[in-house]
């Protein structure tokens, strides 16, 4: 049983604490790890854009340090006239540590909403099995 609804709320208020001096674009992420346990993470840019790290990648590199394997659920919040979605590269970390069906929900701040799921994102991802 997966508690979208706390991991809505801590996408949003992990939102606040964006670093965001050059898009003004703030983003938040949280998932569930296969502990049950939530990790969040917001966008940190940077003078030298290309060093930014989004909200997706800062959530699952928190996971990572705090000893969790695999993403559960993921719930991403942003204030843009649409729900917004990964990005590639977001999308290809994601990967490596999900399943295909690994629920996504996308949020921003009205009304709009998406589920889908980490395959639907990234179908025919690239992965370590792959290289073997
Ligand atoms: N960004 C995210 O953090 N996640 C997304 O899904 C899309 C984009 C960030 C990167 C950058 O700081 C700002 O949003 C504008 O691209």
């Amino acid at each position: 049983m997966i508690d979208w609804e706390a991991l809505f709320r801590s996408a949003k208020s992990v939102r606040e604490h964006a670093y965001t001096p050059y898009s003004t674009f703030a983003v938040g992420a949280a998932l569930l790890d296969e502990q049950g346990r939530i990790f969040v993470g917001c966008n940190v840019e940077n003078a030298s854009f290309g060093l930014t790290n989004c909200a997706e990648r800062s959530a699952v590199f928190a996971m990572i340090a705090g000893g969790g394997k695999r993403v559960k659920a993921l719930v991403v919040v942003a204030g843009a006239p649409r729900a917004i979605s990964p990005c590639g590269a977001c999308r290809q970390v994601l990967a490596e540590f999900s399943e295909a069906t690994t629920p996504v929900q996308l949020f921003n701040l009205k009304e709009d909403h998406i589920e889908t799921t980490i395959g639907d994102l990234l179908p025919y991802a690239f992965m370590k099995t792959d290289m073997q």
